[in-house]
């Protein structure tokens, strides 16, 4: 068979159901109920795909559940989150029924700015560069504010300069720091046309070589907090809090461990970004680089006793979140999903975040110190595994609890299972 040619003019010129026709045939794949399959767009109307993305064929639909039992500066919440994880949705819900009484999550946050960065080289004097463009400080305001007159008519806009000189590859550049509150915005719409804006004057005003002109993931001016205590009664007992506590520490020596560790905050984290229709690539850039900011990557989160023996946790991150522009917008399950957590702006939405990735982690830290995180997860996966080996209906529970209690959640096991079941064995 000859290999179909990947080289298709004006592909994103065609229509929805002819991007589907050119792709399946592309691929040899004739059967009906796929093209069918790709056009049911579920509840995201197909023409705002088409608009939010290039070249769309359909959406990829991802389950959405509600956190519950979340009390966050003393208001009750139901955080919903989108995530393909089983498991991710009820360790929020165990996390928060346990520090429930005790009073739930405090949360702050520092600001919402955001950094963009201009990169200039060809500079043969990089210190007396730097001290020239920070004294244009009044100047640089006026450009950069003037890009954006809604944000700064908002509260926002322009806050400070930074001008750092750094050494790479045997030349030094200097990297000029915009510092920008975006407010309800992600931000990175305005800060990278200020960046963009103030190039060329930069490079005017110095006679170097501008190249790069774009935000910084690396947040840290946006970060939010939240912590929380939960009761030693609450949770078992001292043993467990201190096998969270002997995890923690482990996170936070070992990369290998902080990694998988920082990996399950960001499941109860990118849950809610992605519910809210944010950049979950963003936060996720942020977090890890935020976890390596000594220069030793570490644990997002801390763990420590209290005077009164209970288990106290706190989370800082960067939390680059927005309630205007983009797929937040315009996405209806998104729109919806602000609204049932209801929220103000975009300080409130990245608080409630930062509580359900502290939330997430004491599950984790809390199942690994003590039963495994294999049963709870398995009697959930056992569902998924259940239906991969062509369960329907009753069935799935069934076959689910089987393999639960033979212990060994494999497809090839539970379709052994749902034949005996069909059969009636
Ligand atoms: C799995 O998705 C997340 C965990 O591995 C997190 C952790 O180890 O802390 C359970």
């Amino acid at each position: 068979m000859t290999q179909a040619s990947s080289r298709i003019s004006g592909f994103h010129k065609l229509a929805i159901s002819e991007r589907i026709e050119k792709t399946l045939e592309f691929a040899g794949i004739s059967e009906p109920s796929v093209a069918e399959h790709f056009q049911n767009t579920g509840n995201l109307p197909a023409d705002l795909a088409d608009r939010l993305i290039e070249n769309a064929v359909g959406t990829m639909n991802i389950p959405l559940g509600i956190a519950t039992n979340l009390r966050i500066d003393g208001r009750d919440y139901l955080i919903p989150m989108a995530t393909e994880e089983s498991s991710v949705v009820a360790a929020v819900c165990n996390a928060a029924r346990q520090c429930y009484d005790a009073g739930g999550f405090t949360t702050s946050m520092s600001s919402t700015c955001m950094i963009a960065q201009i990169q200039l080289v060809d500079i043969p004097d990089p210190e007396n560069c730097r001290i020239a463009i920070l004294e244009r400080l009044d100047e640089i305001r006026d450009i950069c504010n003037a890009c954006d007159p809604v944000l700064v008519e908002h509260g926002g806009g322009f806050r400070d300069l930074e001008v750092r000189v750094l050494r790479a590859g045997g030349r030094a550049m200097v990297i000029t720091h915009l510092i920008v509150d975006t407010r309800d915005a992600m931000g990175a719409n305005a800060v990278n046309t200020m960046a963009e804006t103030l190039a060329p004057h930069i490079a005017k005003w110095t006679g170097g070589r501008v190249y790069l002109r774009i935000l910084s993931n690396l947040a840290d001016r946006r970060l939010a907090r939240a912590r929380c205590v939960w009761r030693s009664e609450d949770i078992g007992g001292t043993e467990v809090r201190d096998g969270i506590i002997a995890a923690y520490e482990f996170a936070a020596t070992d990369p290998y461990r902080a990694a998988t560790h920082n990996k399950g905050i960001m499941n109860g984290v990118t849950a809610v970004v992605m519910a809210t229709g944010n950049d979950t690539r963003a936060v996720e850039a942020g977090a890890h680089a935020y976890a390596a900011r000594n220069g030793h990557y570490g644990s997002l989160t801390h763990w420590e006793v209290t005077a009164s023996g209970d288990l106290a946790g706190s989370i800082e991150m960067p939390m680059a979140v927005g309630l205007i522009g983009g797929a937040t917008k315009l996405h209806p399950t998104a729109r919806a999903c602000l609204e049932i957590m209801g929220v103000e702006n975009a300080a409130h939405l990245a608080r409630l975040i930062a509580a359900v990735g502290l939330a997430q982690n004491f599950s984790a830290l809390k199942a690994l110190a003590t039963v495994g995180v294999q049963k709870g997860h398995m009697s959930l996966h056992s569902q998924n595994i259940a239906l991969m080996a062509g369960a329907v209906g009753d069935e799935i529970g069934i076959v689910a609890e089987r393999l639960v209690e033979l212990g060994t959640v494999r497809v090839d096991i539970a379709e052994q299972e749902l034949k005996k079941l069909r059969s009636g064995q």
